[in-house]
């Protein structure tokens, strides 16, 4: 089974990032040069995907607009000769299908995913958080949606990505209770945010997942969970229950750039590796903790 859409949710209101949100959408905020939601788009791609919908709030029109053309832009980069630029905003427009859904009101994860239904149907897809960037550590390395998807197309049932926490951040993700501890792990159930103490295990979701359409007759009659909110993880119980469900460790580079240390890091690191400013930046931080 070959997963051809994925959901990117990206409607959620960012108010770790106030004020900077209040206009711009989080997923859009640079990491040196590139918006983060770029990288997870190219998650997507580099496993193969095909049609991408974008599940959007009030106020992130500029999410839509980053994919469309812009035939003033383009000109004008070619007429001043930067041609090179010209070329790469042509290849972000043509990187996917690119399909836009609103979810009128943040009801919570669960909620923004089953807004994708009538894009996504009754195939396999893969659900990528729109401010968790997953770099590839070496050029060329399978994206983490390629992980994902490789087991499931062994097998044949939802599949998501999974990372070792420290117990004292349990409480900050969706954590798996799992039967084995060798990959892929048997998933039990999930519980959203546990507390230290009543975690079943130190394995979080960062937010890459795949899933068979029975995610969206599950999310339909779903009760509101914690904080009020439609839970993706309780949807995600009753799949472990109902057809399965399976975690992996990934290999990448993950950050969370919808935190404002995560977002900081992904600056650092990937301005650190630009091949423009990297070394220029590398002298400056050198200085910068002497003389602090
Ligand atoms: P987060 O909880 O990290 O996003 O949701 P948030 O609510 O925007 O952030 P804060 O906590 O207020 O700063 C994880 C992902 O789910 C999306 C978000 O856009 C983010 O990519 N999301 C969340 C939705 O699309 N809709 C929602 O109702 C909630």
């Amino acid at each position: 089974m070959k997963v051809k859409k994925a959901v990117i949710p990206a409607a959620g209101l960012g108010t770790r990032f106030l004020p900077a949100t209040k206009t711009v959408p989080k997923e859009l905020l640079p990491i040196v040069d590139v918006p983060s939601l770029f990288y997870v788009v190219e998650d997507a791609v580099h496993a193969g995907i095909e049609d991408i919908v974008i599940v959007a709030g009030r106020g992130k029109t500029a999410i839509e607009d980053f994919f469309d053309t812009s035939y003033e832009l383009q000109d004008l980069l070619v007429k001043t000769g930067k041609e090179a630029m010209a070329k790469r905003l042509d290849q972000i427009q043509n990187m996917a299908n690119i399909i836009s859904i609103r979810q009128k009101q943040a009801k919570g994860l669960g909620h923004a995913v089953y807004a994708a239904r009538p894009a996504v149907g009754n195939e396999p897809f893969a659900v990528l958080l729109g401010d968790e960037v997953m770099l590839p550590t070496k050029e060329g390395a399978p994206s983490v949606t390629k992980q994902l998807s490789d087991i499931f197309a062994q097998k044949g049932e939802s599949t998501v990505a999974v990372m070792k926490v420290h117990e004292d951040d349990v409480s900050k993700y969706g954590i798996v209770a799992i039967e084995n501890e060798q990959s892929p792990m048997k998933v039990t159930e999930v519980i959203e945010k546990p507390s230290r103490g009543s975690a079943p295990s130190q394995w979080a979701l960062p937010g890459r997942y795949v899933f068979t359409s029975r995610l969206f007759a599950l999310l339909k009659d779903l009760p509101p969970g914690k904080n009020g909110e439609i839970q993706l993880t309780d949807a995600m119980t009753a799949i472990a229950r109902s057809e399965g469900l399976w975690a992996t460790p990934f290999v990448a580079r993950r950050y969370d750039a919808g935190d404002k240390f995560g977002y900081l890091q992904a600056n650092i690191e990937q301005g650190l590796l630009h091949p423009e400013i990297g070394p220029r930046l590398k002298e400056y931080l050198k200085i910068l903790s002497q003389s602090l």
